[in-house]
């Protein structure tokens, strides 16, 4: 594995503080883009974006979770442009990048810590790519997702693996499987920072 670059030794040290949070990348917004996917080799947004669509037809509606500056509706209007896709993010100058895409319906503030200012059972589909990982949003934060899909509408995320057992992932998940919460479709190793050779957990999960 390669030395990890300095703003993912940043980006995982903000210990879920959501000023900390919001401060880096609303800094990083503007470049977010570039360093990621060219300098990072960051594929989180196309491969959950690949997992999704397969699983959604039509002008489903979709919500994505922590979009940032839209990578990942881009990939998923790729792939069908028909999809009517929400975006929700913590932080405000990552949202005013994800409007230049034109790839959303709606974009809003919210924290997928706290209670999101939307519907029960109001998604189709529903796509997390890049949040949930170390010092960012931890697995309570699966619950609000689930919350808000449909039944029978795939929820499909990644997890950064350095956090899928240290941070409680594993057993979370396992847990409102338990409770009938969801169904457990598929968790796989994927490639997640290609450059620096960090995998994460896809997961896709049912909603009930
Ligand atoms: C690594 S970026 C991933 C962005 C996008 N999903 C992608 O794949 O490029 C992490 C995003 O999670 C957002 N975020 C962090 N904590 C959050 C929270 N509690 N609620 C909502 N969004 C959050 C950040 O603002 C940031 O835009």
């Amino acid at each position: 594995m390669s030395p990890e670059n300095p703003l993912l030794t940043r980006a995982i040290s903000l210990g879920h503080d959501k000023s900390k949070i919001t401060e880096f990348y609303d800094e990083w917004a503007k470049a977010y883009d570039h360093d990621i996917v060219d300098i990072i080799g960051y594929v989180g947004h196309r491969v959950t974006a690949e997992a999704l669509v397969s699983r959604v037809s039509g002008d489903a509606e979709i919500l994505d979770a922590g979009c940032g500056t839209g990578l990942v509706a881009l990939e998923l209007k790729k792939r069908n442009a028909a999809l009517r896709i929400d975006g929700i993010d913590l932080t405000q100058g990552m949202l005013d990048e994800a409007a230049r895409t034109g790839a959303y319906r709606r974009l809003l503030p919210g924290d997928l810590t706290a209670t999101l200012p939307l519907s029960d059972k109001s998604y189709d589909g529903i796509v997390s790519a890049g949040v949930f990982t170390n010092g960012h949003v931890g697995p309570e934060g699966i619950d609000e997702l689930v919350r808000v899909a449909r039944p029978g509408a795939p929820i499909v995320l990644t997890v950064r693996d350095t956090a899928w057992e240290a941070d409680g992932f594993d057993v979370h998940i396992r847990d409102l499987e338990r409770a009938g919460a969801i169904r457990l479709r598929e968790i796989k190793h994927s490639p997640y920072h290609a450059h620096e050779g960090m995998l994460c957990r896809l997961c896709t999960l049912d909603a009930v």
